[in-house]
């Protein structure tokens, strides 16, 4: 470990530096007032861990099956759009760093790299497609296609987004993706968000999703989905426990509480303070998964106590990609896997199956109930 990097937020200051204004800007951001941007982080810390010693811990097993996959360790790589606007290798990088890692990643459906070059970068590693659901429902299933015939094991159907949240600096900044970079799994220019005109007053990528997604979405879109691809579909974006049960009935193979990384709705609560009502709705069917906020061991730890069968993580991604390409995605999940790792010995766990709720309590009033 270098003396510059000893935790992920020492990558998000230096990407801060190295980054324009308006890509950083684009990665950084929530919607609104960034409420939930904020709280995705602390509700982390309002959770308190209860260890257990002289267990020898000794020997720790950090593997895990995710969506029927034998990963190296719960931590694996949530979907985030135009990665080459961090660095030239973009995805795949990621891919190649996750493969290295045996851990699974998420390609988003606006990635700047194609789906089939991501998964020529990583042919062994785990990988999963993200989908947005397209107005062209011809477009959509042909996503699903390609993802299916290059190796990609489950579909992340992101249920939370008919429109793009209100992030405001994109809106200040007009955002557009680089002149020499196009969402890369699209032919033609605009459904590519390469064109240059039309966008008006707003941030491009708003006006990009008002035009192309789908904002009628509704269940039956899910057993659409669910009947035209036999990968397993995970919904993520959900929140509550209503959603969840509806998403059981729906035959969904799994749930992503999600909040996309607070980026649209905003004042929703922190995932994690969500997390034990949507497992209790669940009750063990389908593997629940959790993103947002997700910064350090710890969190990780929490969020499997609570139930989730594993943590996907989104901007610290990010911040290894510019500070060092794969390299540098390679370090944030060994530091995370590192970071994991104590937690689990210092809590007294020696495989995630003795990881249970009697390790954590919310802090405060009711922690003493
Ligand atoms: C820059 C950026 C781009 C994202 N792009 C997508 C996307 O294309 N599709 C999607 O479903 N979620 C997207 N997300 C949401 C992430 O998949 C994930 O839910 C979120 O980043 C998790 O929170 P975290 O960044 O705090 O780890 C994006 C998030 C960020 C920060």
């Amino acid at each position: 470990m270098s003396e510059k990097f000893v935790s992920v937020s020492d990558y998000e200051r230096e990407a801060k530096q190295i980054l324009p204004k308006a890509v950083f800007d684009y990665y950084f951001s929530g919607a609104d007032e960034q409420e939930t941007l904020a709280d995705n982080v602390a509700a982390f810390s309002r959770w308190r861990l209860y260890p257990r010693v002289l267990r020898d811990v000794s020997q720790v097993d950090m593997s895990v099956s995710v969506l029927g996959r034998r990963l190296s360790m719960p931590v694996c790589v949530a979907a985030t759009a135009m990665q080459k606007m961090a660095h030239p290798d973009g995805e795949i990088a990621t891919m190649r760093a996750c493969s290295s890692a045996g851990t699974g990643m998420m390609l988003s459906s606006w990635a700047t790299s194609t789906i089939e070059e991501v998964a020529e970068a990583g042919p062994t590693g785990v990988r999963w497609m993200q989908l947005y659901i397209y107005k062209d429902r011809n477009l959509t299933l042909s996503l699903v296609r390609r993802a299916e015939r290059a190796g990609y094991t489950g579909i992340f159907v992101t249920v939370d987004t008919p429109y793009l949240g209100r992030r405001r600096n994109d809106v200040r900044n007009r955002f557009m993706l680089p002149r020499h970079l196009r969402m890369a799994n699209f032919d033609s220019p605009d459904l590519a968000f390469s064109v240059e005109e039309g966008y008006g007053a707003d941030s491009g990528l708003a006006v990009y999703v008002a035009e192309a997604i789908d904002p009628t979405l509704q269940w039956k879109d899910i057993a659409w989905l669910k009947k035209i691809t036999s990968l397993p579909v995970v919904l993520k974006g959900i929140l509550t426990a209503e959603d969840a049960r509806l998403a059981l009935q729906y035959g969904v193979d799994g749930i992503l509480v999600s909040n996309h990384g607070a980026r649209q709705l905003d004042s929703v609560p922190a995932t994690i303070d969500v997390l034990p009502q949507i497992v209790e709705a669940v009750e063990g069917k389908v593997e629940v998964f959790l993103d947002g906020g997700v910064r350090r061991g710890t969190d990780i730890l929490k969020a499997l106590a609570l139930g989730a069968r594993a943590v996907f993580v989104g901007r610290p991604i990010l911040w290894g990609l510019t500070c060092g390409g794969d390299k540098g995605v390679t370090d944030v999940l060994e530091m995370l896997r590192d970071e994991l790792h104590l937690a689990l010995a210092l809590a007294g766990c020696r495989s995630l199956k003795e990881v249970d709720k009697a390790i954590v309590r919310k802090s405060g009033f009711y922690s003493r109930m």
